[in-house]
């Protein structure tokens, strides 16, 4: 979100910004469901909710967050709360509910909008919690972008899945100069400041700031390649347990797992489809759709290890001239298309070592963007965690059952993502846009 963390936008400024964004996220919603009404219906995949219920369950949240709570108007529609609660019925359900129709969604869409707009403009964005800064837009603004980005996840899933017209990357980001860069950087022991306290849209399970001391370790400069990756799989890396964490080699097993999901074996190479085009696993580009069991095979293979979550976010934000805790890798300047590929047009991942302006302090690139990256870490709550301001966005969550993955991809909107954005899912789990990095302890007083 624009503006510095001390002192926030002139009101007018941050309202303009607010529309904006609404109204960005909403062309993005409408572009990925133009699809037709049986497209829209279907369940493509159990692990996902018909598209349809995606398109309405965002109206909803808006309705109970915009109109409901901060507007304190009437509601839209009260009929419909249940069929949209994520929590009354798991995505595998949802295709036997009584949905709205692709146009009755489209219509609660445009109401809801409508509402939360004059709310907007007569609402004084300071006072309490849920206001201040405007964050119950921005909650809503990242909600919408999640969801968009879960549908993306849908449609690759799609059989016959659609030819979404990709936009090609800005050229002063590609150099794609991975084989002249340092392969790791080392980050000297130390504490830092870990999460935030004063991200103005920080979500509650990136709250409080809290300072945690890192020992040194070794970062992977970029993100696992499908080149690097493929070497695993050419080593025997899925037929030796040895590499695998307890329950990953039994689901490696189960789940018949030989590849990233969407490769396809091809005479001595592979083929991945992606959005409905066939086409060769480009070697440069970061490895994608690996679950956490793949991502940690891989690192103890490579006699490395997964980063911690701590680890990954003091390579994305310690500053060590200041000592401070950036907003960004790059600073705290909101990203632009010359730091990170956000925002889903792309479509894929850039290659491992693009974005020089998006390199950290230190030299780390991409941690921002192109894949998430699951870390060993299990999701907890931080020290002095309170939920806000609903339990279940994050604290339900919380446990082992859930890793953690960082950084976000290239499907995420720049509103959705910062160095203190936090994400989890299963360890099973890869029909989202996931990868991930290596790292090593370093002698404690190892400086170079
Ligand atoms: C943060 C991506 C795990 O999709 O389950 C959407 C985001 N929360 N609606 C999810 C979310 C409520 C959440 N993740
Ligand atoms: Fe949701």
């Amino acid at each position: 979100m624009m503006g510095s963390e001390l002192s926030g936008p002139a009101p007018e400024a941050l309202k303009g910004f607010i529309a904006a964004a609404l109204e960005r996220a909403r062309e993005r919603t409408h572009a990925l469901t133009e699809c037709d009404e049986e497209d829209l219906r279907k369940q493509h995949s159990p692990l996902m909710s018909p598209l349809v219920w995606d398109l309405a369950h965002i109206g909803s949240q808006e309705e109970l967050w915009l109109v409901r709570d901060v507007g304190k108007m009437e509601p839209v529609r009260c009929d419909i709360d249940r069929i949209y609660d994520a929590f009354e019925h798991p995505r595998s359900t949802r295709p036997s509910l009584p949905l709205l129709s692709p146009e009755e969604s489209r219509r609660y869409l445009a109401q809801v909008r409508t509402k939360a707009l004059d709310i907007l403009d007569r609402t004084p964005l300071e006072g309490s919690p849920l206001l201040d800064q405007g964050f119950a837009f921005g909650m809503i603004i990242q909600h919408e972008q999640q969801h968009d980005e879960t549908m993306l996840a849908t449609h690759q899933l799609r059989v016959g899945a659609p030819v979404l017209q990709a936009r090609p990357l800005p050229p002063d980001v590609l150099p794609g100069e991975a084989d002249t860069l340092a392969k790791e950087v080392l980050i000297p022991a130390g504490p830092f400041m870990m999460g935030t306290s004063v991200e103005p849209w920080a979500l509650d399970n990136e709250r409080p700031g809290h300072e945690v001391d890192v020992p040194a370790y070794w970062i992977d400069t970029v993100p696992v390649t499908n080149d690097a990756y493929r070497c695993f799989i050419g080593d025997g890396g899925y037929e030796n347990p040895r590499w695998w964490a307890p329950g990953g080699w039994d689901h490696r097993k189960e789940a018949g797992l030989v590849a990233p999901k969407y490769w396809e074996r091809d005479g001595q190479g592979w083929m991945r489809t992606r959005f409905g085009v066939r086409e060769q696993v480009p070697a440069g580009e970061p490895v994608q759709h690996v679950c956490w069991f793949e991502a940690d095979a891989y690192a103890r293979w490579a006699g490395r290890r997964l980063p911690t979550e701590a680890e990954w976010e003091k390579a994305a934000r310690h500053d060590p001239v200041s000592g401070r805790s950036r907003r960004y890798p790059w600073g705290d300047e909101d990203p632009t298309p010359h730091h990170a590929n956000l925002g889903g047009s792309a479509l894929r991942p850039s290659p491992a070592g693009s974005y020089p302006f998006g390199a950290s302090p230190l030299g780390v690139r991409q941690l921002i963007g192109d894949v998430w990256e699951w870390v060993s870490s299990d999701f907890h709550p931080y020290p002095g965690f309170n939920a806000f301001p609903y339990r279940e966005y994050s604290e339900v969550f919380f446990g082992s059952d859930y890793k953690v993955l960082r950084g976000g991809s290239w499907a995420v909107d720049s509103s959705a993502c910062r160095g203190t954005f936090r994400n989890w899912d299963y360890r099973i789990r890869r029909q989202i846009f996931s990868g991930f990095r290596t790292a090593r302890d370093a002698a404690p007083d190892q400086v170079r």
